[in-house]
């Protein structure tokens, strides 16, 4: 299947939004919740595939500052979820060489959330086949907002940075410093919106919305969309 794939013609950076969870519970008469178990399976194939295919950067989103709002259980049942990931999945990870990183304030997840998630990203932290940013209690325009306060923070201390300020500068102030933006974001379950995901480092990003939920985006879901991102034509404004 991968030989289908033109190698030169994959994305450096791959951003993902799993959606479809909750609705593939109802289609299947499972448990409300058990399509964010299913959903783990397929971020745990995606993240082998990608590896596998070489693609140094791969973001998802896992948790949203929105997400707060749904019901408790669904909440624990998330933040258990990961406690799970995290600790089931750290050797494999580790041993793949996937460097663990997260986009997003952790101190506010509950504390055995924040200890399975830092321990996974300590125990990585030296890997570098392919880098996993997982967007945690992470909202876009916090991100932003929080560098807007930073940037003055430093323009207080020297106000000659004024000058300095660019794109490239603002970017540093990111969870995405020192990464490309993405190449290719995937979204599935048919939703064709961004909801608060990655605004500034989307700028000139591939989109590709699919219909399938997120419990059923299987291996060869991902090369379709990843041949169809070999398809388009990237001209970043220019002509
Ligand atoms: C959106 O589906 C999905 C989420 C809010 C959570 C994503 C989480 C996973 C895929 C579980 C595995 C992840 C980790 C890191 C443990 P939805 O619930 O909004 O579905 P709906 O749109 O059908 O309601």
């Amino acid at each position: 299947m991968y030989s289908e794939i033109d190698n030169k013609k994959l994305p450096v950076h791959v951003a993902v939004i799993m959606d479809g969870n909750r609705r593939w519970s109802k289609e299947n008469n499972k448990n409300k919740f058990f399509g964010h178990r299913e959903g783990m399976k397929r971020l745990e194939e995606l993240i082998e595939t990608t590896g596998n295919l070489g693609i140094k950067y791969l973001t998802i989103y896992a948790f949203s500052t929105e997400n707060w709002g749904r019901e408790k259980e669904e909440v624990s049942y998330l933040m258990d979820l990961l406690v799970e990931f995290a600790k089931l999945k750290s050797r494999v990870l580790e041993s793949k060489g996937i460097n663990v990183n997260i986009f997003g304030s952790i101190e506010e997840l509950p504390p055995k959330t924040q200890d399975a998630v830092k321990n996974l990203c300590k125990r990585t932290k030296n890997n570098n086949e392919l880098y996993l940013n997982i967007a945690l209690n992470y909202g876009s325009r916090k991100e932003i907002v929080d560098a807007v306060k930073n940037i003055i923070g430093e323009y207080r201390e020297n106000n000659e940075i004024y000058n300095e300020i660019d794109e490239e500068y603002i970017k540093n102030f990111l969870y995405s410093k020192n990464i490309p933006d993405p190449d290719f974001l995937i979204r599935t379950s048919g939703e064709q919106r961004l909801s608060n995901f990655l605004l500034y480092q989307l700028a000139y990003t591939e989109l590709y919305f699919t219909e399938t939920l997120w419990p059923d985006f299987g291996k060869e879901e991902y090369i379709k969309a990843l041949k169809e991102y070999e398809k388009r034509n990237r001209r970043y404004g220019t002509s």
